[in-house]
């Protein structure tokens, strides 16, 4: 059968560029159905299809090549087959380019009221209209599929942090249980001609555990791999330690994605242990409350030093912000509430990580990453 026969060619393929080291800075391309991705990579966050405030003309003159989707908010509202019925995510969205949808794990962990769960899956009550909503790693897979995205990720069991060591073992069994679920299933509907998954390892700060999911989900088989469950409140540096755990258990040839991350150190310190792929709603959500990304730092519009501040957010920087508007100006435009302010600063947030990204890469193709960090670093500082 086709699904059989797709098994061994993914839709979503992984090209290295720089040897694929194992661990270390990686220089490579993913490319997908709609088009080609270069890594490493940073993907917006569009959870309900859209980039909040940002439509995707716009959004492909930042430099995305990939938009991140969520299973769960597109499945509760308008559901799955309506986006299916108005031509799939991409359609609906009005983004050609690569496209991602989350399975709903980590929603389901942060959003779902009343919870419970079991081995089959989740039940919970919809955060929009309290519907009781079933969601099994199979029905997450049927979800994604009816969305169309590139990438599937598999449905996971995300725990808060801390907790006992126990708890952590047998949510990290169970998301190993449900992605070989999910592979099954992605196969047995026919999903893998078009889409790839994408396993998700799990274990908390524990190391010995990051290496056991890695290594079963290896022994699966996936299109690439998730490092999940973290940035949920851990110190940076545990964060760090438990990605060069991972990293090396991962296969090389395979893209690494390390989910709901971050800031802009957190991207040189990942890339520097060997992820390709991140998503985070750090430049959005924070471009519409006013905080501006800048090579020196970060810059609080609100504040009233700006109020008469005749110089763009960022000298250079090639957005329509920049290349339009004053500090001062935006500051208004924030401050009267008008909405055109928080659409401007995200444009420059995004475009300023898309700008990171592509230095990042070129570093890496002239064998300069450590400098490019330690400059960034010492800026930002
Ligand atoms: N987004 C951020 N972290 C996670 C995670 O651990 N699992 C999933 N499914 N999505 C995430
Ligand atoms: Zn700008």
């Amino acid at each position: 059968s086709e699904a059989a026969t797709t098994r061994s060619t993914p839709a979503v393929r992984y090209e290295p560029l720089n040897g694929a080291p194992v661990a270390g800075p990686r220089l490579g391309r993913l490319h997908t159905p709609h088009g080609v991705v270069d890594l490493p990579a940073f993907m917006p966050v569009g959870t309900q299809g859209a980039v909040k405030g940002v439509e995707a003309e716009r959004l492909a003159q930042t430099g995305a090549q990939m938009v991140l989707g969520n299973t769960y908010h597109l499945a509760i509202r308008p559901g799955e087959r309506v986006v299916a019925e108005l031509g799939g995510l991409h359609r609906f969205a009005a983004w050609p380019g690569a496209m991602l949808t989350d399975s709903g794990g980590f929603q389901v962990f942060s959003l779902a009221d009343k919870m419970k769960l079991d081995e089959r899956g989740a039940r919970f009550r919809s955060h929009v209209n309290g519907d009781l909503v079933d969601l099994t790693p199979e029905r997450s897979v049927e979800i994604q599929h009816a969305l169309g995205a590139d990438v599937m990720m598999a449905l996971d069991h995300v725990v808060a942090l801390p907790c006992p060591r126990e708890t952590v073992v047998e949510a990290m069994r169970r998301s190993i249980r449900w992605a070989e679920r999910c592979r099954e299933h992605a196969d047995k509907i026919g999903a893998s001609a078009t889409q790839s998954l994408f396993g998700i390892v799990q274990g908390g700060l524990d190391a010995e555990l990051r290496v056991e999911c890695a290594e079963e989900l290896v022994k699966i088989g996936f299109a690439g791999y998730a490092i999940g469950g973290l940035s949920v409140g851990e110190p940076p540096e545990e964060m760090y330690r438990t990605i060069e755990a991972t990293t090396p258990s991962l296969p090389a040839e395979r893209p690494r994605y390390l989910m709901g991350v971050g800031a802009p150190t957190d991207l040189l310190e990942a890339v520097d242990r060997g992820v390709d792929m991140f998503d985070c709603v750090m430049p959005t959500r924070n471009g519409r409350n006013g905080l501006a990304f800048v090579p020196e730092g970060t810059l609080r519009l609100k504040n009233s030093r700006f109020q008469t501040d005749d110089t763009p957010l960022e000298q250079g920087c090639p957005c329509p912000a920049c290349r339009q508007y004053s500090r001062g100006c935006l500051r208004h435009l924030l401050a009267a509430g008008e909405m055109l302010g928080p659409m401007m600063v995200t444009i420059h947030n995004l475009t300023y990580y898309q700008r990171l990204m592509a230095d990042i890469r070129l570093a890496i193709a002239e064998g300069r990453f450590a400098e490019l960090k330690a400059a960034r670093l010492a800026a930002w500082r």
